[in-house]
């Protein structure tokens, strides 16, 4: 649990909005007793103990007939759902919860699920009193075994969910026999939650005038709350809200959190907008929480997706998308959960799964493929070998001295990119390929041996090896290759095993065109190619270091002369669509955020020139 600070907000004299916040995370253990009965409390009073926002759902189960829950009264809202269940403690003092958000339901159903709240010798749950429960924007609710509960049954929920969801409601009230409290009479048709005024359930949506749209504090037509309410309002305006429907940046209810950035119509560009904010939950932060990341939607959130991971830009933890799979460090064979392994084999190979780097070495060895009973393990199916495929990084040496015998190169290896050969083999080998029936290596991305030697041995149909330029991927100059007993160059030759035409003297990994260690010409990706689309051919490009690059999509193709100089749209000859100032784009911009809260509009001419259009237009 944490606070984070809000400017203090001098003229608003209501204390709906408090100057900080505290939130907590929630729980997600459905039924589940977490040790016995006073483990459970005590992990649910750390959980909530001062809470006033819950992050994630409120689960309250087990608790027993005489607990004191008194510390429920802090919180106000709750983003997921709210389970109550097997309950014996007689009261749940929620009496300050506003809203349930529902943004995860319960069975995929249920914004509040009151389930089997009793025990032995007549014990149970008998008072709820959620007075303050005036909204629940997402999710039905469901009542069920609760035969001590009273005053719950008179509530009227048309008044708190929204109509969607009636249809999936599930209330199932027995009679109560007896003993309960009768609702202050002059509660609103006899709804409330328990007895006394306070408890009467007050309505803020049957009751509105027509010409509300949302929630209203009176039957007027000038008690309508603004749209951005939820719950009920003090007033009419976005900041008198009792709660935001969608965001709340300081006092006031908004749509969405102000933009990271805005367009500069004098620039043609994105800046970033100084006041600008994310949105953590429903709230909009200056700075997201410490332990939080911003997403790629200015969001804060406690962890990136899989497919991203965090970095620190300008002193903001963001999450950025990986190019490709997401860097996963792994042990190699010798160290950690492999310490007494000898090989990759068909027990460990499934924990190699999604590794971009391992840490240490690995081994191939041919008991792998033949398997071993002394240690119960079976023969590798060389199929598996493919989880390896996303290795790009090996920080100790590479070993292989078994292979499946039909395969031609070690292609499992082909995204591998450095071998650092911190440690050796023997003190010597960093890569080291021996006894193989391979024809070529197919370490076609490997780049740099940064330390230690190579070994290539008695590997009897190996050709293109001795074409690589091994001093060229060695990081030291002590550095040395051995090649021994492999395939005659002379066979190799009279077999066609030779590099492609494409391919620079510096040689190759195999006989494609994607097996050079550098081009003749230009490359395409990781292809050498004759020339790049310059003047002719789809999609059209330009040269940079030898590489062909696409024009960015919003170049127009030309006929007989260069479609772009650069990357980016604004590197194109011509534009496909429109001209905004020096950039290519598929529209004029249209509404796009720009300074001091308004929206800029601009129309195309008829040389599909974008302009401002006059201040006064509001659609364009
Ligand atoms: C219920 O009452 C019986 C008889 O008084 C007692 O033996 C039993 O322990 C009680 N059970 C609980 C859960 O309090
Ligand atoms: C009602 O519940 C069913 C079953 O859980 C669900 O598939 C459906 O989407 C729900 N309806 C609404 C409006 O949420
Ligand atoms: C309350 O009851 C009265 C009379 O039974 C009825 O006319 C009115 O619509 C009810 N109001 C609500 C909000 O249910
Ligand atoms: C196979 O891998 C398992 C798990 O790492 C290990 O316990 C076993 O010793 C290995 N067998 C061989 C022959 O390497
Ligand atoms: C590997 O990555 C895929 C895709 O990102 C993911 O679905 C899977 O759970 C990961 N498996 C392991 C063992 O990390
Ligand atoms: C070994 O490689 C050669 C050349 O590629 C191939 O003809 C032969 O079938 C391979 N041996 C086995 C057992 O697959
Ligand atoms: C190698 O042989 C196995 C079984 O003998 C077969 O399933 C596999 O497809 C073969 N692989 C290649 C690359 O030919
Ligand atoms: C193996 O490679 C070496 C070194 O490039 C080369 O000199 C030799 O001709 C090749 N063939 C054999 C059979 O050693």
């Amino acid at each position: 649990m944490f606070y984070f600070s809000f400017v203090p907000l001098l003229d608003i004299s209501c204390d709906v909005f408090s100057p900080f916040v505290v939130v907590c995370q929630g729980t997600s253990n459905k039924l589940t007793q977490l040790g016995t009965f006073e483990d459970h409390f005590l992990s649910l009073q750390r959980m909530f103990n001062n809470c006033e926002v819950v992050l994630g759902n409120l689960e309250i189960t087990y608790m027993q007939m005489n607990y004191d829950l008194s510390f429920l009264k802090t919180i106000q809202e709750v983003a997921g759902y709210v389970l109550i269940a097997l309950n014996t403690v007689e009261k749940i003092p929620l009496e300050n919860l506003q809203i349930i958000r529902g943004n995860v339901l319960y069975e995929h159903t249920y914004a509040l699920s009151v389930l089997s709240n009793y025990g032995e010798n007549r014990t149970g749950l008998r008072e709820l009193p959620l007075r303050n429960l005036q909204e629940v924007l997402h999710g039905a609710v469901r009542f069920s075994n609760n035969p001590f509960l009273c005053n719950v049954e008179s509530v009227q929920w048309r008044d708190i969910i929204h109509d969607v969801f009636l249809s999936n409601m599930s209330m199932d009230f027995q009679n109560n026999p007896g003993s309960c409290q009768k609702c202050d009479p002059s509660c609103p048709n006899g709804s409330c939650w328990g007895p006394g005024k306070e408890n009467c359930q007050k309505l803020t949506k049957i009751i509105c005038a027509q010409q509300c749209s949302g929630r209203c504090r009176g039957k007027s037509p000038s008690d309508c709350c603004h749209n951005q309410c939820a719950a009920g309002c003090t007033g009419p305006r976005e900041s008198d809200c009792l709660v935001c429907r969608k965001f709340r940046d300081e006092a006031t209810c908004k749509d969405t959190c102000p933009p990271l950035m805005l367009y500069n119509p004098t620039t043609y560009q994105m800046d970033v907008n100084p006041e600008g904010k994310y949105s953590f939950g429903a709230t909009c932060v200056k700075k997201c929480p410490r332990n939080y990341v911003v997403t790629d939607h200015g969001s804060c959130v406690r962890a990136c997706n899989s497919d991203s991971y965090e970095v620190e830009e300008d002193g903001v933890r963001k999450c950025k998308k990986c190019d490709g799979p997401c860097r996963k460090v792994c042990n190699g064979i010798g160290i950690g959960e492999f310490k007494d392994t000898l090989s990759i084999n068909a027990t460990n190979i499934k924990h190699f799964k999604n590794c971009t780097t391992i840490s240490g070495d690995l081994h191939i060895l041919p008991v792998a493929f033949k398997g071993d009973s002394f240690t119960r393990t079976l023969p590798l199916d060389p199929k598996e070998l493919d989880i390896l495929k996303t290795v790009k990084e090996i920080t100790g040496f590479l070993l292989i001295q078994a292979w499946p015998e039909n395969r031609t190169d070690l292609n499992t290896f082909e995204n591998l990119e450095i071998i650092r050969g911190r440690t050796k083999q023997h003190g010597q080998f960093s890569l080291a390929v021996v006894g193989l029936n391979i024809t070529s290596l197919g370490l076609r991305s490997l780049k740099e041996i940064s330390d230690g030697d190579v070994v290539i041995s008695g590997n009897q149909n190996l050709c293109y090896t001795n074409t690589i330029s091994w001093k060229k991927l060695f990081g030291t100059s002590s550095q040395k290759y051995k090649i021994l007993k492999n395939r005659s160059e002379s066979d190799c030759q009279a077999t066609g095993h030779v590099c492609d035409p494409l391919c620079s003297s510096e040689g190759c990994w195999g006989p494609k065109a994607n097996d050079c260690l550098s081009c003749q010409n230009v490359s395409r990706g990781r292809e050498c190619v004759e020339k790049c689309n310059i003047l002719e051919g789809e999609p059209r490009e330009f040269v940079e270091n030898s590489e062909c690059i696409q024009c960015h999509p919003e170049c127009l193709p030309q006929v007989m002369n260069i479609t772009c100089t650069g990357r980016g749209p604004d590197n194109c000859v011509k534009c496909a669509h429109y001209i905004d100032g020096p950039h290519c784009v598929r529209t004029c911009p249209s509404g796009v955020m720009g300074e001091n809260n308004t929206l800029v509009w601009k129309f195309a001419d008829a040389n599909r020139v974008c302009h401002l259009c006059h201040a006064n237009c509001t659609y364009g």
